[in-house]
């Protein structure tokens, strides 16, 4: 089977260097913050182009802590798009604070409609979340100018998008605050759940590091109530093996989407979107969209091409959210993507012959 994410081959490759940086942390027998953490935060966010980066323990403490660290709380409406992974809208509400769902675009990509963001506003709005869904970047300049124009936070939600440019900047740079998820899967994975933050506010950094340690000034002194969502040495030390691929992984991806959507674009009955020439993307994944989705993906699974769905249900289509009582209708967008968009595998490790065996799959499938 062609695997949809490339964890395996990754840790194949990489095996010796992951194993040597496992022995250093084993030998220092230094397991929480230290010097692996340290040089990983000042490695990342030098590839991101911020100020500072914050090692956090996966990417939805990492949207709460900077949530926490804006100062969102109960009352607080936060936007974000109605089609994303849960966790952008969990975070929000896991701050006592309300998700206000906006729906995304029709054409080029999955990202938030700006020319819905103004129906979404509120005198209780404090913030946007832009999520760089499958890796490709949100209209940052847009989105900038609404939030400063009605004094609004701007976080990225980039944890599909490491690497991914929007006019030759890097993600992670391009708002207030940016939150990075290193699951194993993502273009930068960790071999557990791990996560980071960017910005380039030391005041937002500082309050971050508060709070995911314990609220902690000294060892003994707590000075407000934090959590602990610290990454771990281990992890910090796997990703600093594997921070100075991603670029090179980035390319490959980018090579694999065209690639594919070059061998796949005449199919009808597939649509596959392109976004704007300004972006470069880092496709965390292929996506395209077909009403005959689940029987493609049966069909793809069965002839050794793994397939899959992110996410076969917008948020305002899950029962989490149904407190809030959204009206699918007004999310026409969100609510089709959902029952149409399929992954396919554009991981950095797939070869010639199995971008091939995927493009005559999927034709199979359709002729
Ligand atoms: C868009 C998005 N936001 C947030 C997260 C949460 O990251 P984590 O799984 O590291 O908590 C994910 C993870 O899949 C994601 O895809």
């Amino acid at each position: 089977m062609i695997p949809l994410f490339s964890v395996g081959r990754e840790t194949y490759a990489l095996k010796n260097e992951m194993l040597s940086a496992i022995e250093g942390v084993l030998d220092s027998s230094h397991f929480i913050g230290g010097k692996e953490v340290e040089k990983f935060e000042e490695e990342f966010a030098r590839y991101c182009g911020s100020r500072f980066c914050v090692g956090i323990s996966n990417g939805t403490e990492a949207l709460v802590a900077a949530l926490v660290a804006l100062g969102v709380k109960y009352g607080d409406e936060v936007i974000l798009p109605a089609f994303t992974f849960t966790a952008t809208a969990e975070a929000v509400a896991l701050c006592g604070a309300k998700p206000v769902f906006v729906d995304i675009h029709s054409d080029t990509d999955y990202n938030i409609s700006i020319d819905a963001l103004e129906s979404a506003l509120s005198k209780n709005t404090v913030a946007v979340i832009a999520v760089h869904l499958y890796g490709v970047p949100a209209e940052m300049e847009e989105l900038r100018s609404f939030c400063k124009k009605n004094s609004l936070a701007l976080i990225e939600d980039a944890a599909q998008a490491h690497g991914a440019l929007y006019k030759n900047k890097k993600v992670g740079s391009l708002g207030d605050v940016a939150c990075f998820s290193f699951y194993p899967t993502k273009n930068l994975g960790a071999c557990g759940d791990a996560g980071a933050l960017t910005t380039d506010s030391e005041e937002i950094a500082r309050k971050v590091r508060l709070f995911i340690n314990h609220g902690r000034k000294t060892h003994t002194e707590h000075i407000i109530v934090g959590t602990n969502a610290r990454l771990d040495a281990l992890q910090a030390s796997l990703l600093r093996v594997k921070l100075p691929y991603l670029d090179e992984w980035c390319q490959k991806r980018s090579a694999n989407w065209n690639y594919l959507k070059n061998a796949l674009s005449e199919i009808k009955g597939l649509r596959i979107r392109t976004p704007s020439p300004i972006l470069s993307p880092s496709w965390h994944i292929f996506v395209a969209e077909t009403e005959k989705r689940d029987s493609l993906i049966s069909y793809l699974k069965s002839n050794g091409v793994d397939a899959g769905v992110h996410y076969p249900l917008s948020l305002v289509e899950l029962d989490a959210y149904n407190y809030l009582k959204p009206r699918k209708e007004n999310f026409p967008e969100s609510v089709s993507a959902a029952a149409k968009v399929f992954s396919l595998p554009v991981h950095p490790f797939l070869t010639d012959s199995e971008l091939d065996k995927i493009t005559d799959t999927v034709r199979g499938f359709f002729y």
